[in-house]
């Protein structure tokens, strides 16, 4: 059942389903395969940086939906710093999953690792952790199920979900333009 009601935790208002649903981090967690291309180049020859992004806002954004159901706008994106760079013919995996759901909002942390051909090493490329916003037909944000961390790791990215918001809520307040 949906109901109107005001939202306790810092948004305008969010529409509410009553339930009491919680989903597993593991139901939406995935896995993505990518190899480089010669239009994912930049003029040096590796990775053009913005090019991993986008492909990890859209897997998230997926992971987010198969979370909670719903179409879910980003919102914020905390990145970071990229450990190497990935060349032509490197495999370039995403690992995701959702680290922590608030009311309307949830956070999905995004791995990604490159493995390179001539290897089976993998290394670390870049982390980054997506807000999404579940919205219903009106663009109203609407509730989302809670996730239940498992293992030991997902309750420690559930904790430090926590942190990250905190400090998104406090240093990102809306401004008036002049
Ligand atoms: C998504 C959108 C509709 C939400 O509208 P809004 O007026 O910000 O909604 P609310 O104030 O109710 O906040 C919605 C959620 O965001 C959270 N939120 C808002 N500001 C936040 C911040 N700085 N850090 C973390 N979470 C924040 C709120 O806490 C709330 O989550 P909760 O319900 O889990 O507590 C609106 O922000 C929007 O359209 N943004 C653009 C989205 C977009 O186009 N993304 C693609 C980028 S090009």
């Amino acid at each position: 059942m949906l109901m109107d009601v005001h939202n306790t935790t810092g948004s305008k208002q969010a529409r509410y389903i009553q339930h009491s649903c919680g989903k597993t981090v593991a139901y939406s967690a995935q896995e993505l395969v990518y190899r480089v291309t010669l239009g994912n180049l930049n003029a040096k020859g590796t990775l053009y940086g913005g090019h991993p992004l986008f492909i990890a806002d859209g897997f998230a954004a997926e992971i987010a939906l198969r979370h909670s159901g719903f179409g879910c706008d980003t919102l914020f994106v905390d990145g970071g710093k990229f450990w190497a760079p990935a060349y032509l013919g490197d495999v370039l995996i995403f690992k995701g999953s959702v680290n922590r759901v608030w009311d309307s909002s949830l956070e999905v942390g995004v791995r990604i690792v490159v493995r390179r051909p001539e290897s089976d090493q993998e290394e670390h490329l870049f982390s980054a952790y997506f807000t999404f916003v579940a919205l219903d037909e009106n663009r109203k944000p609407i509730q989302v199920c809670t996730v239940i961390p498992e293992t030991k790791e997902e309750k420690r990215r559930f904790k430090e979900a926590q942190r990250r918001r905190n400090y998104r809520l406090k240093h990102n307040k809306k401004k008036a333009y002049t």
